[in-house]
């Protein structure tokens, strides 16, 4: 038989549709990487993962088969492909296991691949993020966030919004935080300069730029043509926090909707969650299960309880009230006018609400300029979506919509009117009010497995001092 590569694929199956058959079948092709190993006398047996699904496949090796001699020497990791027969399996805990008929060896791999069999931690997997999709758990973890982005489009297109793919590269700082990434052509070390500073005018753009912190202001104007659409993309910030929830890059989910106002905003937020959650349990049971035993007890009681339960609003002037009536002391100062931060945050869905709670119309000062300003002078119309573990999930608003008002906004934050003048021409021309918000797909995925570290729901994170994968 030739060895084109292309014949590897061909009839070869997934140890998932192996596990999952009705029937014995003989004559089956399968590849994948050897979990664990054990040499008998009479017998070899080992567990195959294909990555397909959680559970291996056992390939049962008679010393007397010709498949005996390529397995005698092989490791822990090493790749095969194995043909053989499906038979019901003797063995407790699994239905069928493969009799090996011939086995051939792709990759070999020696006793110091550092996936052997016993547990690892999280922190040592970390280390070694170009092999940690192999381990159980990130094999778990991997399956779930695919499912969940599928799920996102599935959510969204069923709904009529409008995919849009917002740049990358931005002059605009969105959130006015500071903490953008620069894209730059210019020499570090000999910049053109003019009256002593950088003279970006000739930097690539023809101006200072950086990576994007957020699609939101191009999603407006999208929304402002097409009614509904989201963003679903990279994401950049560059803030020095060495925390479990932050990381550099992260992906965000950005719905926009126009004809719609904050509580419209809540609604949605709520029922994406939700649909996310349901689509998670319908479809990665096995690796929800897997989450469940190991990383948190309760998980999936928990994620049923959510799609159950309508979710807790609270004005920010009441969450501020209800933590100081809680007599619980924080490190960092609460009061009105100042951020809440995590520890408030977690405090108020874990302890005093016990779920997710919507927490609406914060004082202007400590949120982004373009959020619509309330009736009472002082707050502004914005949603922050906090649930257990995780904290703040979900960031949105209604937008301002009102040119003037935005104007005066801008002016007292010294946000320059040329710099937005795009922005500015929705309100100018056909403006009507909208809203929208931001989902962190790494915090959803952490609240729906578990994880409690951020650095261990993304394949390559990047934070302060690492981008080495
Ligand atoms: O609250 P944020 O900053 O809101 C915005 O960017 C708005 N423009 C969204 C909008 O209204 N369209 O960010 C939204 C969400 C947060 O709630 C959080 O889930 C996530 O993005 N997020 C991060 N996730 C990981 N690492 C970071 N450094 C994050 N910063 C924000
Ligand atoms: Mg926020």
């Amino acid at each position: 038989m030739s060895s084109h590569p292309s014949s590897l694929r061909q009839s070869r199956i997934s140890v998932k549709a192996a596990l999952h058959s009705e029937r014995e079948a003989p004559g089956l092709r399968l590849c994948g990487w050897v979990r664990t190993l054990r040499h008998g006398k009479e017998t070899t047996f080992l567990e195959l993962n294909d990555g397909s699904c959680l559970a291996s496949l056992q390939v049962v090796v008679e010393a007397a088969s010709p498949a005996a001699a390529e397995v005698a020497g092989i490791g822990t990791g090493a790749c095969l492909e194995v043909t053989g027969d499906l038979v019901p399996s003797p063995a407790a805990g699994q239905r069928w296991e493969l009799r090996a008929t011939a086995i051939r060896l792709l990759g070999g791999a020696d006793a110091d691949y550092p996936l052997q069999k016993k547990r690892h931690s999280l922190e040592f997997l970390r280390s070694i993020a170009h092999l940690r999709p192999r381990s159980n758990t990130f094999g778990a973890l991997f399956r779930v966030r695919n499912a969940l982005a599928f799920a996102v489009h599935c959510f969204f297109q069923e709904r009529g919004f409008l995919y849009v793919q917002t740049p990358i590269i931005t002059a605009n700082d969105c959130e006015g935080a500071g903490e953008m990434f620069r894209v730059t052509t210019l020499d570090p070390l000999a910049p053109p300069l003019h009256d002593g500073a950088v003279d970006w005018g000739q930097d690539f753009f023809g101006e200072k730029t950086g990576l994007t912190v957020s699609g939101q202001l191009q999603a407006e104007l999208f929304a402002t043509a097409f009614g509904d659409v989201y963003t679903f993309g990279p994401t950049f910030r560059a803030e020095n926090s060495n925390t479990s929830r932050h990381v550099a890059e992260f992906w965000m989910i950005e719905p926009e909707m126009a004809f719609a106002d904050l509580s419209d905003d809540c609604a949605l937020a709520e029922e994406f969650l939700r649909y996310m959650v349901r689509h998670a349990l319908e479809h990665c049971a096995e690796d929800l299960a897997f989450f469940n035993d190991r990383i948190e007890p309760g998980l999936i009681g928990k994620l049923e309880q959510l799609v159950r339960s309508e979710f807790r609003t609270l004005t920010y002037t009441e969450a501020v009230d209800l933590l100081r009536k809680s007599g619980e002391s924080f490190s960092f100062p609460l009061g009105w006018g100042l951020d809440l931060q995590s520890e408030h945050e977690r405090f108020l869905t874990e302890k005093i609400v016990g779920g997710p709670v919507f927490v609406t119309d914060y004082p202007a000062e400590i949120k982004a300029f373009y959020m619509r300003q309330n009736d009472d002078g002082r707050t502004v119309a914005a949603m922050d979506l906090l649930v257990p573990r995780v904290g703040e999930i979900i960031g949105g608003s209604q937008r301002e919509e009102r040119l003037d008002f935005l104007r005066r906004r801008m002016a007292e934050l010294g946000i320059a009117p040329e710099s937005l003048s795009w922005y500015l021409d929705i309100r100018r021309w056909g403006s009507c009010p909208h809203a929208g918000f931001g989902l962190g797909f790494e915090r959803l995925l952490m609240y729906v497995t578990g994880m409690e570290n951020i650095r261990d729901v993304i394949p390559f994170p990047r934070t302060p001092g690492n981008a080495k994968f």
